[in-house]
């Protein structure tokens, strides 16, 4: 997507190494970080300089890559790839990438490794965004349908960033927004701020900014009256893992805008590439949930008045706090899934239609 009329993507290769968009560094400062190690790119993901699923599918790969160059033999793809899950539990992009980047590399000789691992995670990369492109215009077809219907702007909800940033280009929840835009639909977007990290603040709303799409952050909790005053035609989210049955895990507090557009009649859609979809798990309860530092909790970050990023505690001095970063939304609240190979019925029928060979 743009940067102020330059297409730009979060992450690409170099002679040997990689660069990525620091997005710890958003929205106050554009940083452009280099990975030069299977150490950094697991530095990369664990402190999320890069996030969202596909992007640290993308990233787990290029770190595969950096890994080969280094060593190529079994062991240490098999340690690299270890390396490379342990840094966050929850999105299944992570054991994808690996799974797929070993299954390519294991069959090689070593000395063959290191420059597949370039090619194969560079292709892993393409198929994201036309994974994406694809979910853009199976998802721009729902908000023309609403704008068909009603005057004025289609005002489209999210939660967290799910926008090109959280993934190499276009994004999974943003994509069908981008489509939409590039089709001259009218078209707003309600910003869930997204405590504690707050991504929707700092990073949907600066990527809708630098591409001039219309969009207004709100507080988390402001979703629910929105709703109840039709002030919110559709939701639109990602997701980090999607099991089998089309329960949905997603950015924390993903579950209580879905309770109020059921309560309120407004759809609900989850924009879920292959690659974040688990048909190994059988319902969204297996899905591990990432604990994260109370410290996001208690303390926010931002720019003081000189314009320095500084750091400021919200809580009473050592003040308990629990941070679950992700929740489970049950597929009975999700009105359907938006897939690059079309929309379907959060349900095990409605995926396995779209996915027969994996299930
Ligand atoms: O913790 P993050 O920022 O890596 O969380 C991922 C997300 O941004 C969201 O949960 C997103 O909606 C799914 S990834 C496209």
């Amino acid at each position: 997507m743009n940067i102020d009329g330059n297409p730009t993507r979060t992450i690409w290769p170099l002679e040997n190494a990689v660069e990525i968009i620091d997005q710890t560094r958003l929205p106050h400062e554009f940083v452009v970080h280099r990975l030069a190690s299977l150490e950094d790119a697991a530095e990369a993901i664990r402190v999320m300089r890069v996030r969202g699923a596909p992007l640290i599918g993308a990233t787990v790969a290029y770190g595969l890559a950096l890994a080969a160059s280094r060593d190529a033999g079994d062991d240490a793809l098999h340690a690299a790839g270890d390396t490379l899950i342990a840094t966050r539990p929850t999105a299944v992009n992570l054991q994808w990438a690996v799974r797929r980047m070993l299954a390519r590399l294991l069959p090689l000789p070593v000395a063959q490794r290191a420059a597949a691992a370039w090619c194969e995670a560079a292709v892993i990369c393409e198929e994201d965004v036309a994974q994406n492109q694809a979910i853009g215009r199976h998802g721009a077809n729902l908000i023309q349908a609403i704008a068909n219907r009603k005057p004025g702007p289609v005002n489209l909800l999210t939660h967290c960033n799910a926008g090109w940033l959280a993934a190499v280009d276009w994004g999974t929840a943003l994509a069908p927004v981008y489509a939409a835009v590039a089709a001259g639909i009218p078209l707003h977007v309600w910003v869930d701020e997204t405590r504690p990290r707050n991504q929707g603040a700092s990073l949907t709303a600066w990527e809708l900014a630098k591409h001039g799409v219309a969009h207004t952050v709100i507080a988390d909790n402001a979703g629910g009256h929105l709703m109840q005053h039709g002030r919110v035609d559709l939701c639109i989210v990602g997701t980090d893992r999607t099991a089998a049955n089309g329960d949905v895990c997603n950015k924390i507090g993903t579950y209580l805008k879905a309770l109020a557009a059921q309560d309120n009649g407004v759809p609900f859609y989850v924009a879920a590439p292959g690659p974040s979809i688990d048909f190994a798990l059988a319902s969204g309860r297996e899905i591990p949930i990432e604990e994260r530092s109370a410290e996001e909790v208690t303390h926010l970050s931002g720019l003081d008045g000189e314009g320095r990023i500084v750091k400021v505690r919200l809580t009473p001095e050592g003040c308990p706090a629990a941070n679950p970063a992700f929740d489970v939304t049950p597929a009975r609240l999700v009105t359907g899934i938006i897939t690059e190979r079309g929309v379907c019925a959060a349900s095990r029928e409605g995926l396995a239609a779209l996915y027969p060979e994996r299930v």
